[in-house]
């Protein structure tokens, strides 16, 4: 700024109404090539939205130099230390001017930023973690089967209110619905599955629902699934979204042929699409509760109706007269032993797991490898000898997975090197464009969808004929758990898991996170980690047991965590668990940080906003906890505490002295203010809606 502008009324009239175009001016620097971003100034606001900036690479180091709630000289020094460590150049004369100094000897080495501490991700972990969260009911077991339980049937509530229904107008299940509507004098809205979003949004804006009945898919009239299920359910989490609905609405997906929940069922994979919007758009907006319904062709229109008004899990099924929820048991133990010495065609094998898989597999047994991936990467060379190394044998394949002809050549090339191939092993996939419900555009589903379902088509087209002993589909957890921003994630491997329970020749392996996946700031989660070890003993007893179908790979608390990340929001909320102890408190705080930042878990005492979390996400934090605790939480106490540790330690107090939602609510902090000063209109108008309707002070 000149003298000239200090003086000058119009730049600060231009300061007050123009934009802060704080993305733009991150983009032309990150174009620029590589940076390390300092925060200046208190807290850690705008390193959060840097670092989630499509155009940051992860290695990009971001500074904070007045993180908030730190001790602000140290904080400044721990700040200059780290830019220190990445190659800055400090003036050392006027960071020490007016203080004396003197010299101490150090060895006569180079620091290193090589790590010779004992790895927390060793096969040994168990004995070392929690032992809560390391030692589920299932002890060490980490193959899970899906098993469907009967429950007993709930009486169905009356359909008051509004009633949007999603599906065709004339069928006999919308009119006996719309009869039970009337019977409860409620209010009856019919959309077709492929309303617009924006059709729908100026409908949200007039009025929200009560409920919306999704039932486009309850009738096979052979129309495209994955528009009628999917694509709605997308569209109306993105309309909820930009309507900024804030009050509770029911959601309720009855739908057929998502699940195996007999042996005779055969799910269709399009269908199954569905749960990943369906299992997210709860996760994003905390106001809405959506269940999951899997009606039988043999269900009557009524017991459908019962069903979509009668609360009861997340995910459930209908069969003739039984209601059965789903849950997960131990695999149990595979006595067999198998030698996977074979030649293996691995799909995305230059990936972080395909070249981890390979490594092993050379290892264990000098398997031949052939690694498929699109692009051939610099370090090819390296790669293929860690393999080799190993006592393996290993190629790779530029070829796209999706393309049959390509494939089919490289088929034809792996096999003239290695002779016929004895297994796929199915991992290609898109790992990076994760974007929450209202940013999956269909570029995104497209993007994340081909690798892992064109692929596994075209796999079927140019191998399917094969007698082949390995066929083993990568799925991911989050095709049950759901995550932040993993709406399409989840729903490309529910296709997986669908295709594998209805082929009965496929395993769909749903992982849990690998350790060698995990970015360095996901280290401390290994508590759940798998090892490669056993991740690859998990797929030699699938081959040895002949397990196909739907298999979770899990490492540890799987019960815990399906009841966290998919119990129906508002469902825990008890006053006893106000009792909970500090470890139970500081494990949920974690827990519910994990869940709204859509990363496996987190293991440490990691800061809220340090870890990328902004303040639409801090709101949702509010209100889980909140329910979770049935405390009066307040956006500024997570403002003030925002590690787990201090945040279960505050809300410890606030029990303790029995202190009153007033004493509470102090006025809005600093930083409040300032996340709302960078926050856009919507975001500012979504954040107070959601505070008015939590009724806290604005
Ligand atoms: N990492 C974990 O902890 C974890 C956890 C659960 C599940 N999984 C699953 O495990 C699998 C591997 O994950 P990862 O972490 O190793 O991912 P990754 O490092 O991103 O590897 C995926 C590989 O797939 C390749 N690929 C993508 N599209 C392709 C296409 N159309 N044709 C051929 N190759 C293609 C990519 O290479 P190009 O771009 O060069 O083609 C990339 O090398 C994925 O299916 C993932 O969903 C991983």
């Amino acid at each position: 700024m000149s003298a000239a502008e200090a003086c000058d009324p119009d730049y600060w009239i231009a300061q007050a109404l123009s934009p802060v175009r704080f993305q733009d001016g991150l983009s032309t620097i990150l174009a620029e090539g590589p940076h390390i971003l300092v925060e200046v100034g208190p807290g850690r606001t705008l390193g959060g939205f840097a670092r989630r900036h499509a155009a940051r690479s992860p290695e990009m180091e971001i500074v904070a130099t007045l993180p908030h709630g730190s001790d602000d000289a140290r904080a400044t020094i721990t700040a200059i230390a780290e830019l220190y460590v990445q190659g800055c150049e400090i003036d050392w004369h006027a960071f020490n001017a007016g203080r004396k100094r003197q010299l101490v000897s150090l060895p006569p080495y180079p620091f290193r930023a090589t790590r010779y501490a004992v790895d927390m991700i060793t096969d040994l972990a168990p004995t070392t973690a929690q032992p809560e969260a390391s030692a589920p009911s299932e002890s060490r077991e980490v193959l899970f089967l899906p098993t469907w339980e009967r429950r007993p049937r709930r009486g169905a509530q009356a359909l008051a209110g509004t009633t949007w229904i999603i599906g065709p107008a004339r069928s006999e299940m919308t009119r006996t619905i719309a009869a039970a509507v009337d019977r409860a004098n409620g209010r009856l809205v019919q959309l077709p599955a492929t309303a617009n979003q924006r059709d729908m949004t100026d409908r949200l804006r007039a009025g929200a629902p009560d409920r919306i009945l999704h039932l486009a898919l309850l009738h096979d009239d052979g129309s495209d699934r994955r528009e009628l299920g999917y694509a709605s359910l997308l569209r109306i989490g993105a309309a909820l979204h930009a309507a900024n609905v804030a009050a509770p609405i029911d959601v309720i997906v009855a739908a057929r042929r998502v699940f195996a929940v007999d042996s005779t069922d055969r799910p269709d994979p399009d269908a199954a699409l569905l749960l990943g919007p369906a299992i997210v758009l709860g996760q994003e907006q905390p106001n809405v509760k959506v269940r999951i319904i899997d009606i039988g062709q043999d269900v009557q229109d009524a017991a459908v109706t019962a069903a979509c008004a009668a609360p009861s899990a997340a995910i459930s099924a209908l069969r003739g007269n039984r209601l059965l929820e789903r849950s997960f048991r131990p695999a149990g133990a595979i006595d067999q032993r198998i030698r996977l010495d074979g030649h293996y065609l691995v799909t995305g094998g230059l990936g972080r797991l395909g070249l981890t898989v390979a490594r092993e597999l050379a290892s264990r047994y000098g398997a031949r490898l052939s690694l498929v991936g699109r692009s051939v990467p610099d370090d090819l060379g390296q790669r293929l000898a860690a393999v080799t190394d190993m006592g393996g044998a290993a190629e790779a394949l530029s070829c796209d997975v999706t393309d049959t002809d390509a494939l089919t050549q490289a088929v034809r090339s792996a096999e003239a090197t290695f002779g016929p191939v004895d297994g796929i092993i199915h991992m290609a996939a898109e790992t990076r464009a994760f974007a929450s419900i209202p940013d999956t555009d269909d570029a995104t589903s497209q993007r994340m969808l081909a690798a892992k379902v064109a692929g596994l088509q075209a796999l079927e087209k140019v191998l399917g004929h094969r007698d082949l002993s390995v066929r083993i589909l990568m799925s991911s957890l989050a095709s049950v758990l759901g995550g932040l921003g993993f709406a399409s994630y989840a729903a490309a491997n529910a296709w997986l898991d669908a295709y594998a329970e209805a082929s009965g020749r496929w395993a769909s392996l749903c992982w849990d996170a690998w350790a060698e996946g995990l970015q360095a700031d996901d280290v401390a989660t290994a508590r759940y980690a798998l090892t490669t070890s056993r991740a690859v003993d998990a797929i030699e007893r699938v081959v040895a047991g002949g397990l196909t179908g739907q298999i979770v790979v899990c490492g540890g608390a799987l019960d815990q965590r399906l009841a966290n990340w998919t119990a129906l929001a508002g469902d825990t909320a008890t006053a006893e668990k106000n009792a909970v102890d500090e470890t139970d408190r500081v494990r949920g705080i974690r827990d519910i940080f994990a869940e709204v930042l859509g990363r496996a878990d987190l293991a440490h005492d990691g800061d809220f906003f340090d870890l990328g979390g902004d303040s639409l996400q801090a709101i949702q934090v509010v209100s889980r906890l909140r329910s979770r605790f049935a405390l009066p939480v307040t956006p500024d106490l997570l403002f003030a505490h925002a590690t787990p540790v201090r945040l279960a330690a505050a809300l410890d107090r606030l029990v303790a002295t029995q202190a009153s939602p007033a004493d509470l609510t102090r006025p809005v902090s600093e930083e409040a203010r300032r996340m709302v000063e960078v926050m856009s209109g919507d975001e500012v108008n979504r954040m107070l809606e959601r505070l008015l309707a939590e009724g806290q002070p604005t």
